[in-house]
């Protein structure tokens, strides 16, 4: 939810921390800040509230020196997004970032309260500081100073810790957040993800669940959750510069709309035998025929995705799936029988409900894989199994690539499944996966539609409450379609079953409040048609995304109509992610919203 980055630098501090939370402000907006030690040992910080942009304008004129410091972006948990709640928190001679939440802190602020202390902010960060100055005071080391707040601490926290009078010393700490350490020449560095850390090295270590970090120029201490000295791997991340900027597209969003067709592409290279004949996945000995049950878990689009492979795994493998809500499975307590592989889709793979949801499963199911877009992410490393999706690194805080290459691996696993369940033949796998095979010309094909769809689009943005029906497999793109829109351009929109229609939300249906149907042509065209008419005989505008070939007996009386290529129903729910993914942008930018960085939204949601 939140972006911190350290420096311990050769030049100037205040830039590469500039930097390096302009790429971590994916992960929150509200407001953002540095603190600097410059050369006579002094530390001091600037905040600013809201984006990026503010505090660069406020460094102008009132610039910080130094070539140590510590940076942070901010997704407000406590306390407005002010200025006094901004981080970094100083208290004394320390000053700290913190990505998290601190759940005993108000029991910690009346501690404090007792001694004399007070808070200046509503932020449960702000304790951190004033354990930290308090221990100092009593003349503990920095280092002994942090280590004993953080034994006050419950939640979950990466935290960065800067000292006046210390230029060459930065303490690090991890307890359910990520945190990484970055490798230069001579400098080291913090950040919240490599992806913070691209400008100035690749060479990075990830902290593990309790480690603690002592970082100077010459190198990193790291400590475990014990105390003791470990090491920690350092492997080269190489993110490729042409996929973090926005190439030349106006938005990320707009970006990873059309790197669909390639980074499928990559999917289906990576996981299809050369031969064409098999999948090649890394489940590493995970066999579908000692399965009885398939439990798929996530949050947002990621769960919006297990959603449609339910229809894969139940067709094809005849694998009953269910699919929950990551923070209603947590807590549910739900029975997980022997037979049961839970698996869990995240894109950032640190997704605060996610994560604990894999963690009630461990022990439980039989297996836990994970499907993710960073592999070195919590739930990654924490899953038995975990399978990359290969979408490259998505910024823009709508998934678009990430969902697209989900349901990608989500359908390749399935006719894995089929094929090792004995429902599938040699031949009828080659032909499913040559279907697939032509996804990245489809889509390709489907992105020449967005002329078409920008002017409806920019009709659709006139509603104040927009619905969206699919039946069979076309309802979690529904849902989906529903999602994309309200999140990016704030118009309240609801995804439903197209058999659920009558079931309550017609009563929804007037002359302004426009309906999306997905219907392309399958077997349930003619049902779907059938809703159509219903919502039509009401006055309620249609707007139909459907083939050519299911057009000629659909399309009558709709307001409007987007036309896809036909495509194998198999890959139909990948292909019809794009319309949608188009109209929400679309809609985003006829109502002038902020397309990658949403209000109120952040890319990763780490805390509950
Ligand atoms: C998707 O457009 C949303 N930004 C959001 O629902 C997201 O899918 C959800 O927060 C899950 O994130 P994850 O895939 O990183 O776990």
């Amino acid at each position: 939810m939140c972006g911190i980055v350290g420096v311990l630098g050769d030049h100037e501090a205040a830039p590469l921390l500039v930097e390096a939370l302009k790429r971590l402000e994916y992960r929150g907006y509200d407001s953002a800040g540095i603190a600097t030690v410059n050369e006579a040992g002094r530390l001091d910080r600037r905040r600013a509230v809201g984006k990026l942009v503010n505090l660069s304008d406020l460094l102008v004129h009132e610039p910080l020196s130094g070539r140590a410091g510590i940076g942070h972006t901010r997704w407000a948990t406590h306390g407005a997004a002010t200025r006094e709640n901004a981080h970094p928190h100083r208290a004394g001679r320390v000053a700290v970032v913190h990505n998290g939440i601190i759940e005993n802190f108000r029991a910690l602020r009346a501690e404090l309260a007792e001694d004399g202390i007070e808070a200046d902010s509503e932020t449960d960060t702000e304790v951190v500081a004033l354990l930290a100055a308090r221990h100092l005071e009593q003349g503990m080391t920095p280092d002994e100073a942090v280590t004993a707040t953080l034994e006050r601490l419950e939640g979950a926290f990466a935290l960065c810790f800067l000292f006046e009078g210390e230029g060459d010393l930065l303490i690090a700490a991890r307890k359910g957040s990520p945190l990484a350490i970055g490798h230069g020449e001579g400098e080291m560095f913090v950040g919240s993800d490599a992806i913070a850390l691209a400008p100035m090295t690749e060479r990075i270590t990830y902290l593990e669940e309790g480690d603690r970090a002592v970082i100077s120029r010459a190198g990193a201490q790291i400590f475990d959750a014990d105390g003791r000295r470990v090491n920690r791997e350092m492997r080269e991340v190489r993110l490729d510069a042409a996929r973090i900027g926005k190439a030349g597209y106006r938005h990320f969003m707009a970006k990873e709309i059309a790197e669909q067709p390639a980074v499928i592409g990559d999917v289906l290279s990576a996981y299809i035998a050369s031969d064409g004949s098999a999948v090649s996945l890394p489940l590493e000995g995970l066999d579908f025929r000692n399965i009885s049950r398939l439990t798929l878990v996530a949050c947002g689009t990621a769960h919006i995705a297990c959603l449609a492979a339910k229809y894969w795994f139940e067709r094809y493998a005849r694998l009953p799936v269910e699919v929950d809500i990551a923070s209603e499975f947590r807590y549910r307590e739900a029975p997980i029988p022997p037979g049961t592989v839970a698996l869990f889709v995240s894109q950032s793979g640190e997704t605060a409900d996610t994560l604990a949801a894999l963690r009630y499963a461990q022990g439980k199911a039989d297996k836990t894989v994970s499907l993710v877009n960073v592999p070195e992410s919590s739930i990654a490393r924490e899953s038995d199994i975990a399978v990359p999706i290969l979408a490259g690194a998505e910024i823009s805080v709508a998934s678009t690539k990430a969902f697209t290459c989900q349901l990608t691996t989500f359908a390749l696993m399935a006719l894995h499944a089929a094929r090792q369940r004995g429902e599938l033949d040699r031949a009828g796998l080659a032909a499913q996966l040559a279907d697939l095979r032509r996804l990245p010309g489809l889509m390709s094909h489907a992105l020449a539609i967005e002329d078409a769809l920008r002017e409806v689009a920019r009709e659709l943005a006139e509603a104040r409450d927009v619905l969206f029906l699919g039946r069979g497999q076309m309802y979690p793109l529904a849902l989906e379609g529903a999602l994309k829109l309200k999140e990016i351009s704030y118009i309240h929109a609801e995804g439903y079953p197209a058999g659920e229609l009558k079931h309550g939300p017609i009563a929804l249906i007037d002359k302004a409040t426009p309906t999306v149907v997905l219907a392309p042509h399958d077997g349930l065209l003619d049902k779907t048609v059938s809703n159509m008419q219903e919502v039509m005989a009401r006055g309620g505008p249609v707007l139909l995304i459907t083939d050519s070939r299911a057009a000629e007996s659909a399309a009558e009386g709709a307001w409007a109509q987007i036309t896809l290529p036909e495509a194998p129903e198999f890959v139909q729910p990948i292909l019809y992610a794009l319309p949608v993914q188009m109209l929400a942008y679309h809609a985003a930018l006829a109502l002038g919203k902020d397309v990658d960085q949403p209000r109120n939204l952040a890319k990763s949601v780490t805390v509950e």
